[in-house]
């Protein structure tokens, strides 16, 4: 097994380079397989998420070559299945994602349902909604979504809550759908933006990605394209945290810093200084951090993967600060952990409320999820002595290179093997 250990209490300084999005590049190399041609997608991060989405893909006859570590060459012209085995789908949800794909594409799919960050129910009743009104059968059996249609036809598809899921499964169905269909009430975020952008780069009519409101007129094919994947907001927003909690002075790079004013915005208010430039943001921690209110909720809100990290910042803050998580059913799972390295944290419902001014003590702790990993880590930072932290499997699905990077800007940080 393997472990991150974290000696604590050193001051992050310097400059990080931050990795293609995970939730964007799982999505756009979902939508790889409806092109016409070859794609070469590029910033692709080096993360477990990424390898296992390849895997489906080359299970379903895609044919797929890195040509380096970020860079992937994918040719969907010669595919030989529309589904692939249920173990490549079990620890990450994106799988979904080849529905939409693969209904739009070929009119027909068979899909594991998805796996992924236990955050509560996570229910795919929007996407297959969706997919209904486009003029779809699915049926649910044995683990598995089976799609297929005639053919597809536009419609106008009113979705309950904005998932950043279903907007994007829906949006890439349409594509092929005859005429007009429009999603309200649709996601906003950067990576639903990242998508279309793509989709229209291999020839797809979408507007309004980013709004409420995106209109897709169908096309009858794509082609091939070039594209290179948007700077990850989460990853970029972790380690942000992570400056401000040790009180560091990092400039966090190769971003796009309007994606980041919700975070910003927030460490302003909690003391820390901060600037940014064209594709950068320098922070500048604080010895005193001021205690605030997080709600997350959708894009352009705080986002809810990043609430675990700014929870974990807030049990160092001066006195009492609330957390309210609106976005999941269950996203606290990651505060026993917290606890175990001193945090005075209390969880009521929705709300978790800290009391402040914790001197964390390092302990062995464990991820509860991807996002979760990434709270023990900074925790870990500012900890008296040293934490060990277990189940990387959770960080290593949406971290590229996680401790190197934070070995850069000067943790005692490392991974070691040790038998159970
Ligand atoms: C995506 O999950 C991300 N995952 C999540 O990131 C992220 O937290 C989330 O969007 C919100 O930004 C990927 O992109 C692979 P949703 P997704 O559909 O699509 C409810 C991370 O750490 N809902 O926006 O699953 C759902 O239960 C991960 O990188 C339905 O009720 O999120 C949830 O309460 C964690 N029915 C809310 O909507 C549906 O059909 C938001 O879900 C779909 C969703």
């Amino acid at each position: 097994m393997e472990y991150i250990v974290v000696n604590g209490q050193k001051v992050l300084k310097g400059r990080v380079s931050i990795s293609g999005a995970k939730n964007s590049a799982v999505a756009i190399l979902a939508a790889s397989i409806a092109s016409g041609g070859t794609c070469l997608i590029d910033n692709l991060p080096q993360i477990e998420d990424v390898t296992s989405m390849v895997a489906a893909m080359q299970a379903m006859g895609v044919k797929c070559e890195f040509t380096d570590t970020n860079t992937l060459r994918v040719n969907p012209t010669e595919m030989t299945s529309y589904t692939f085995d249920e173990r490549l789908a079990k620890n990450m949800r994106a799988s979904y994602y080849f529905m939409g794909a693969l209904l739009g594409r070929y009119k027909q799919a068979e899909i594991p349902l998805p796996g992924g960050c236990d955050l509560g129910a996570r229910p795919i009743d929007y996407h297959l909604k969706g997919f209904t009104a486009l003029g779809a059968k699915c049926i649910q059996e044995h683990g598995f979504v089976k799609l297929q249609a005639d053919k597809l036809k536009g419609a106008n598809i009113y979705l309950d809550s904005p998932s950043v899921g279903a907007t994007i499964n829906i949006m890439m169905a349409a594509v092929f759908a005859e005429g007009v269909t429009l999603i309200e009430n649709a996601a906003k975020e950067p990576h639903v933006v990242d998508v279309a952008n793509f989709l229209n780069k291999l020839g797809a009519k979408i507007g309004g990605a980013g709004t409420a409101t995106i209109r897709i007129l169908g096309v009858p094919k794509l082609t091939g394209g070039d594209y290179t994947v948007l700077p990850d907001p989460i990853e970029a927003g972790t380690y942000m945290i992570a400056a401000a909690i040790t009180g560091g002075d990092v400039t966090v790079e190769n971003i796009i810093p309007k994606h980041m004013d919700s975070v910003t915005a927030k460490l302003k208010e909690m003391g820390c200084n901060i600037t940014e430039g064209g594709d950068w943001i320098h922070v500048c921690g604080s010895e005193v951090l001021r205690s605030c209110e997080i709600k997350t909720a959708f894009y352009p809100g705080f986002p809810t993967d990043l609430q675990p990290q700014m929870a974990t910042l807030l049990c160092k803050a001066q006195g009492t600060s609330t957390v309210t998580e609106n976005v999941f059913d269950s996203r606290f799972r990651y505060v026993s952990e917290l606890k175990r390295l001193g945090a005075q944290i209390k969880v009521e419902g929705r709300m978790a409320v800290t009391k402040g001014s914790c001197v964390f003590t390092g302990a062995e702790v464990a991820a509860t999820d991807l996002r979760a990993g990434a709270a023990l880590i900074i925790a870990g930072l500012c900890a008296k002595g040293e934490t060990v932290i277990g189940e990387l499997y959770h960080l290593d699905r949406g971290y590229e290179r996680f401790e190197e990077k934070f070995r850069s800007l000067g943790a005692d940080i490392k991974r070691i093997k040790r038998d159970e």
